[in-house]
């Protein structure tokens, strides 16, 4: 078993969002949770690795950190790779793909980079094993080297399929949020499940989803499996309980009034879809109807939303025309805040609102702010 002791771990996230992921990871008791450029930095044993993959929402991976240090040479990156302690983590029947990146490094050859790492891996289970034959027919460990500069990190992936797989979303529409990051945006919302919260542009229904898993206390990934649990060395016993601690937790009458409105049909469809998929029928209501027509009953809403940014769906000034539209929503509702994610640089100009906080993140490849008023 390997599960007694301490190891390293990163919780990868995307650019802007490592201060939320660092705030799950401290609320999840990991006390060492330490944000660096892309990932959060963490120690636990195998089953609280678990727990993390099992309870972030934010967060894309959850990966064992196996070896860091400069390399200059392919040398150097082989004798690191061979040193690290793989066979204490890996049977000898170990399936080993190896995944590669390089960015401003003097290796630059990703394939030469995945080759070195995938040799110097093999040549040390060998040698551990006393056995040339490794006949990579058992559970997988994805193993990644990435080079940053000259330093290189070899890690092994807890997860197999990403976090933002959840598992509810199967067919995706327009734009739609990743889950990754809606779950993000729900904390930076500052939302606290307490009150009614309504998406004006839900579109298939990411963020009115993870609102309601929060809410009701769910783990974002209760119902799909890691790969961590297929590793023999790993103490299932101990996975299981905490599989069945979270189930335990998950509480649906918790959730409170969430719903979601479209101008597009097929969206909501989706969302229907999706909602189903989650689990969550007659828990969240979503309705067709055009954002300056929306007047709800609910008081004190929070509206959460990522509208069209003028890029990706629609044209500029169509957008800006719903822009327009989100004061006059806000006047309609007294005592409600609107929080919105867009990468176009003048949201708060052509609303006419000025945010009371803003952070800076990626939606994808595009920039955006998601802003609170
Ligand atoms: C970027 S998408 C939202 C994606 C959503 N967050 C998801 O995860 O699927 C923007 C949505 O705004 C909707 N929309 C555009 N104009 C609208 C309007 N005037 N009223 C309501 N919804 C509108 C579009 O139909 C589209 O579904």
């Amino acid at each position: 078993m390997i599960d007694d002791s301490k190891h390293t771990f990163i919780a990868t996230a995307a650019a802007g969002l490592e201060g939320v992921c660092k705030r799950e990871l401290l609320r999840l008791g990991f006390a060492d949770a330490r944000a660096e450029l892309g990932c959060v930095r963490f120690t636990a044993d195998f089953p609280g690795a678990f727990r993390a993959c099992l309870w972030l929402g934010s967060a894309d991976r959850v990966l064992l950190v196996m070896a860091e240090g400069e390399c200059r040479t392919f040398e150097e990156l082989f004798q690191l790779v061979r040193s690290a302690p793989f066979s204490e983590v890996l049977p000898r029947d170990a399936a080993i793909p190896v995944s590669g990146r390089c960015a401003r490094s003097q290796l630059m050859s990703v394939r030469d980079c995945q080759a070195i790492t995938k040799k110097a891996i093999v040549e040390h289970m060998r040698s551990a094993y006393h056995t040339s034959a490794l006949p990579e027919t058992g559970p997988r460990y994805q193993v990644d080297v990435a080079l940053h500069g000259d330093v290189a990190r070899i890690t092994i992936d807890l997860c197999g399929d990403a976090l933002n797989r959840r598992g509810y979303r199967t067919w995706n529409g327009e734009a739609p949020l990743r889950e990754t990051a809606a779950a993000a945006l729900v904390t930076l919302s500052g939302w606290r499940g307490d009150t009614p919260l309504h998406d004006p542009c839900c579109g298939t229904g990411t963020l009115l989803i993870e609102a309601a898993f929060r809410a009701a206390h769910r783990a974002p990934g209760l119902t799909r499996g890691f790969d961590v649990e297929r590793w023999p060395r790993v103490d299932a016993a101990a996975l299981e309980r905490i599989r069945e601690e979270a189930k335990k937790q998950y509480d649906p009458a918790r959730i409170p009034a969430i719903s979601g409105s479209d101008i597009n049909p097929e969206a909501l469809e989706l969302a229907r879809r999706h909602i189903r998929q989650a689990g969550l029928e007659g828990r969240i209501r979503v309705f067709q109807r055009d954002l300056r027509d929306l007047q709800l009953e609910e008081k004190e809403i929070c509206f959460l939303t990522n509208p069209p940014y003028g890029e990706r769906l629609g044209d500029r000034k169509q957008c800006e025309a719903l822009y327009r539209q989100m004061k006059p929503l806000l006047q309609r509702h007294p005592g409600s805040r609107l929080c919105v994610i867009t990468s176009h640089p003048g949201f708060e100009r052509v609303a006419g609102l000025r945010a009371v906080k803003k952070t800076r993140l990626y939606n994808g490849r595009l920039e955006c702010n998601f802003m609170r008023f």
